[in-house]
């Protein structure tokens, strides 16, 4: 089966395609292990790594934003068992034109039918290797494209843009859409370097979540009024933390290490917004470790962006909403910042694992806030994140196995982002801080880091690790911690460090005089308290409002006019749930620009929860922004309003 569909510069890059693959010496490269426990067992790859695994990727692809589609070649290393015949990589939708060896000589391959119980996985593509001696005959070369459904890809017309004139495009490859456009073992306890050159029309500009090698270059090509770009990443990583982005950009230097792209409507205030960054990441460096990664840049994305951030090395991915003008959201930059330490340099093997990366960030992101925002601000997002388990231990039920840190087995990747994991690690790894004492779980924790850098990890590494080297024969203390509970255990465990009671005093008495006598704060006192308050304070207004309650609240606090988005999320969710006409507006302007899952979600939940007033709304706007949604987002509320393109 071959496609002819290769531009001439993908077509001129195969040829090329032996020698792009490693520009840099073998020593240089440390191949991360594999490892063979039951817990770092992946469901979600096709891959079998132990027979023969992709160490490498170099990717050689032109943006064709025309097509809405990535084209070129991946160059992969492959290290084989000796008796190895095949090497099996994950594929979801791409289109194979063909594979050879370094050499060019052509290698069969199969791209295998779905797995029915498991869609999301996409299909296996088995490449028979050859001979295996030598250096190119160690490389398999793929010439695809990426199919018309790339989940991973998000490609943005000119008005879904800051600018308005130019096109945008940005890849999500957590967790398992990376296979969309980049046909290797999407696996995160399969570690890989890589390299790319990308190319795309000017005026836009490339970022990666690597190293870039310098200015781009004109392509030399006829007609051609395009640039190609470098990038790099030494470090072997999960294979969902290659990520692209590409648009009319601009840079803003935040210090030696740091710099933030974006549009130009967006630079300065992105630019503001994340002053703090180098402080940020000078505590994250005193606190758990050598920053590994050289450069921390990030980019601001248009607000379709489906999440708050992305981890990506070098190049954080963010949503434009938590520009809130007074830093007060930038817990979410402590966050991904964060994640260079537990998620990338120490990464799960197993989406069940979950926690691992996302629990550990987030206790370190507190950590992090309260070096540099202060203690005040970081108990009280701790409390936040103690009050949202509470709440979704009670939701679910206390023996729901949803609530355990290590995931049941039929849970998907996509969904390991809950409550029971984010914060219920934090409270977890809060709570066996205070009990070992600060400066122990430090250096611990660090040492941990140390230990497992660049390499894949599991809950039972994490808790042996304890065991062995914070505990120590020490019954009294080990029953203490009451570990195996907390990773494998459901509900909150007994030992859990409550929050302090002071941290929301504000808030927390404010919110008791209004449920009490309908008593609201002064607009003055409001606008004195932190986001974090305000935010408490709409988390525990009570479910049911009446209309003439809502204006009050609005007026009084002027919720609608917020530059808080976090805060203005919440009074939407609370006037839509409450059937409050005049919010639909506000409510509709929003969704139509914002696609971040955790606010749109929610607010087509409270509306289609109303039934008779809010589904019309809600199918009726749905309509009309879905397009504009990426896949994830769009997948969680079509499920909430049963939208189905049957229908
Ligand atoms: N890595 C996650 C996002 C993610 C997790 C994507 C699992 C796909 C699967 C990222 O670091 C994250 O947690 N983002 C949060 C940040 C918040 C907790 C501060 C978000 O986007 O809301
Ligand atoms: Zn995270």
């Amino acid at each position: 089966m071959r496609i002819a569909f290769f531009s001439a510069a993908a077509s001129s890059a195969l040829l090329i395609a032996g020698c792009t693959a490693s520009d840099l010496p073998d020593q240089e490269r440390v191949v991360a292990p594999i490892l063979t426990s039951e817990q770092a067992f992946d469901e979600f790859t096709y891959a079998r790594p132990l027979e023969a695994r992709v160490t490498h990727v170099a990717l050689d692809l032109d943006l064709d934003f025309e097509g809405r589609r990535v084209e070129g070649t991946a160059t992969l290393d492959v290290q084989a068992a000796e008796d190895a015949t095949e090497i099996v990589l994950d594929s979801n939708g791409l289109m194979i034109g063909g594979v050879t060896d370094g050499l060019g000589n052509e290698l069969e391959f199969t791209v295998g039918e779905a797995d029915p119980d498991n869609a999301e996985k996409g299909e296996p593509i088995t490449v028979q290797l050859g001979e295996m001696t030598g250096p190119e005959l160690q490389q398999v070369v793929i010439s695809y494209a990426s199919g018309p459904e790339a989940e991973a890809l998000q490609w943005l017309s000119p008005e879904q843009t800051a600018g308005g004139e130019h096109p945008f495009v940005f890849s999500q490859g957590q967790a398992i859409l990376n296979r969309t456009w980049i046909p290797t073992q999407d696996s995160p306890g399969i570690r890989q370097t890589w390299e790319a050159r990308v190319t795309a029309p000017e005026p836009l500009t490339v970022v990666m979540s690597g190293i870039s090698r310098g200015d781009p270059e004109p392509v030399e090509d006829a007609d051609s009024d395009r640039r190609a770009f470098e990038f790099v990443m030494n470090n072997s990583v999960p294979p969902y933390l290659i990520a692209i982005a590409a648009g009319n950009l601009e840079f803003a230097e935040l210090g030696p290490r740091s710099g933030v792209y974006a549009e130009p409507e967006m630079i300065e205030a992105a630019a503001e917004e994340l002053g703090d960054t180098e402080e940020l990441i000078d505590a994250g460096i005193e606190l758990f470790g050598e920053y590994r990664w050289g450069r921390y840049d990030m980019i601001i994305l248009p607000p379709a962006f489906p999440y708050g951030g992305m981890e990506n090395p070098v190049m954080t991915f963010l949503t434009p909403t938590f520009i809130a003008g007074d830093r007060s959201n930038n817990g979410l930059i402590a966050h991904e910042l964060a994640h260079s330490w537990s998620g990338n340099l120490t990464t799960y093997a197993s989406w069940r694992d979950g926690w691992l990366n996302e629990g550990v960030t987030s206790y370190i992101e507190n950590r992090i806030s309260e070096e540099v925002y202060g203690e005040q601000r970081a108990e009280q997002e701790y409390a936040l994140s103690y009050a949202s388990l509470e709440e979704a231990v009670e939701n679910a039920g206390a023996d729901n196995p949803n609530t355990a840190m290590r995931s049941p087995d039929e849970i998907s990747p996509f969904d390991t982002v809950g409550p029971a994991i984010y914060d219920k690690g934090t409270v977890f790894l809060r709570t066996v801080e205070n009990i070992v004492g600060r400066e122990e779980f430090d250096a611990w924790l660090t040492a941990w880091f140390d230990n497992h850098a660049f390499q894949p990890v599991t809950s039972e590494m994490m808790l042996a690790d304890m065991r062995e080297n914070l505990i120590g024969d020490n019954p009294e203390l080990e029953e203490q911690l009451m570990l195996d509970e907390w990773v494998y255990g459901t509900g909150i465990p007994d030992n859990a460090l409550a929050p302090d009671p002071a941290a929301f005093a504000d808030a927390d008495a404010a919110a008791q005089a209004y449920a009490a006598d309908g008593n609201l704060p002064e607009a003055g006192a409001w606008e004195s308290w932190t986001a974090a308050s305000q935010r408490r304070f709409l988390e525990n207004l009570p479910e049911t409002l009446s209309d003439e309650q809502l204006a009050t609240l609005n007026e009084t606090l002027r919720l609608s006019e917020s530059g808080n988005n976090e805060v203005l999320f919440l009074w939407l969710e609370a006037a839509l749930r409450n059937e409050y006409d005049p919010a639909v507006d506000q409510a509709r302007s929003f969704l139509s620009t914002v696609g971040r899952n955790k606010f749109v979600a929610p607010l087509f939940r409270a509306m289609w929860e109303t039934g008779d007033w809010g589904q019309p709304i809600a199918t009726d706007l749905y309509a009309r922004t879905r397009g504009g949604y990426h896949s994830y987002t769009r997948g969680n509320v079509d499920e909430i309003v049963g939208y189905s393109n049957e229908g």
